[in-house]
């Protein structure tokens, strides 16, 4: 049935206007004030809303066999998250163990998304080894339309890259057109520093930061943007967590390399102090880089509103309380992640917009329409244009709300932003043209996400 989404104020990256849109099928095919109401269609009042293009949350782990563990959501339970908090199409870490075949790996991860997701979808296919079957074999998945890498230079001894398969990759990816996203931090470092720590006794998730500080991911950004210097290929840091590290990006892209920036809402929500909460609780707040002193906020929130920081992702990755008990006597075996799909874009509003110094034209650019650019969506993504793929998010800037795990999607039984105010929800969230959520609730089509074939060589 054809939509009509009336009386909004549709804010984009950088449009703010007053107007109605005409959703027929998929596609927005009409924008424009007082549109007329042909029979048959629902209209939907957005009188004191706004109307956003529909979130992209360009980090999230979803089918993650990690640290002898699975994340907890499946596809099912993490799109609906996704969509309850105004996210349309996230793009998921396919991250094969290094042993495993790439492609097949990939299949997998298709296979498990595939009709089981309620918003749209695509992948970052991670590369934990480069061999000449890796090589064809990339060849192949980029031609099926997943337009970007992701590589590790972490978690030694597993997804992470020694230095010839990361010089590999990112020349292949230069010739393909193809962006590389980098979790960044010196792995042999980290490896170190956490067997010294062990030794003298210090086994709590409070000596997880310690484990890996500031510098050692700084080291990492640096070690990276080096390797995109000689490669000339394009890359885009993932969760950047730290003024060092900040710094050492920036000095990069001032020198001319080719590199975006992401933050997650964790680092800019939370800081150390909760991974040093008593009892063990601080082991829902362990995550790689870890969160940091609260220092870093400021400049995080800061080069997010220059645009430094381009993007703000979650880097979803939910594991339970029982497996975070999994390194109750060792930290580095506490599975690393927090849970954030659900709240990135009410957090990031609220924090940002409402009671921040952030732009709501560089929200939307920060929590969608840059992200859909960098990863060869735009403009049928990220954006309110004729011609665009109808996700559109009708946000209630009046609704008062706290989050919690009583209330929440997200299959896993804890909210690191337990009882944190929000000034704002989505009212309504449609995919391609379809209501998934109406009045905060999902009640769409929980099979309605669609894998998106992206372009390369932008
Ligand atoms: O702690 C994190 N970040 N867990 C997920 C894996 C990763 O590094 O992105
Ligand atoms: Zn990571
Ligand atoms: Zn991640």
């Amino acid at each position: 049935m054809p939509l009509l989404i009336k009386n909004g104020e549709v804010i984009t990256a950088d449009r703010r206007t007053q107007a109605d849109i005409y959703i027929e099928d998929e596609t927005i095919t009409e924008i424009g004030e007082t549109l007329s109401v042909p029979e048959g269609t629902e209209v939907i009042d957005a009188s004191g809303k706004y109307v956003f293009p529909g979130f992209i949350d360009p980090h999230v782990h979803i089918y993650l066999p990690f640290m002898g563990s699975y994340a907890k959501d499946t596809h099912e339970t993490g799109s609906q998250a996704a969509l309850l908090g105004g996210t349309t199409t996230f793009i998921e870490m396919c991250c094969p163990a290094a042993h495993e075949d790439a492609l097949e790996g990939y299949q997998h991860w298709k296979t498990l998304a595939e009709g089981n997701a309620a918003c749209d979808y695509a992948f970052h296919m991670g590369v934990t080894r480069f061999d000449d079957a890796t090589e064809a074999q990339l060849r192949e998945i980029v031609a099926d339309g997943t337009g970007s890498f992701k590589v590790f230079l972490a978690y030694k001894g597993a997804f992470g890259i020694d230095d010839e398969a990361l010089f590999k990759t990112l020349t292949l990816a230069k010739e393909l057109g193809v962006i590389t996203t980098a979790h960044t931090e010196n792995a042999e470092l980290v490896a170190q520093m956490q067997a010294k720590l062990l030794s003298e006794g210090k086994t709590g998730p409070e000596w997880h930061e310690p484990s890996r500080p500031e510098y050692v991911e700084a080291d990492g950004v640096h070690h990276f943007a080096t390797f995109l210097e000689a490669t000339g290929a394009k890359g885009y840091i993932v969760h950047l967590s730290c003024e060092p590290a900040l710094d050492a990006a920036l000095e990069a892209k001032q020198r001319g390399v080719d590199l975006a920036i992401e933050s997650v809402i964790p680092h800019l929500m939370l800081d150390k102090t909760y991974a040093e909460r008593p009892d063990f609780e601080g082991a829902k707040y362990v995550m790689s880089p870890p969160l940091r002193d609260k220092r870093n906020q400021t400049a995080l929130w800061e080069a997010l509103s220059r645009g430094d920081i381009s993007t703000v992702g979650t880097d979803h990755a939910p594991f339970d309380t029982a497996q975070k008990s999994m390194g109750r006597t060792d930290f580095t075996r506490i599975p690393n992640g927090v849970p954030a799909i659900e709240d990135r874009v009410n957090l990031l509003y609220t924090y940002g917009v409402s009671r921040g110094q952030l732009d709501i034209h560089r929200f939307v650019d920060a929590a969608s329409t840059r992200a859909a650019k960098l990863f060869g969506l735009y403009p049928r993504k990220g954006t309110v244009d004729v011609g665009s793929d109808a996700d559109l998010v009708v946000y209630d800037p009046e609704y008062r709300g706290q989050l919690s795990a009583k209330t929440q999607t997200m299959n896993v039984d804890y909210n690191g932003f337990e009882g944190v105010e929000i000034d704002g929800r989505p009212e309504v969230v449609t995919v391609r043209g379809v209501i998934q959520v109406r009045a905060g609730q999902f009640v769409g089509d929980k099979a309605r996400g669609r894998f998106l074939r992206r372009e390369t060589g932008g």
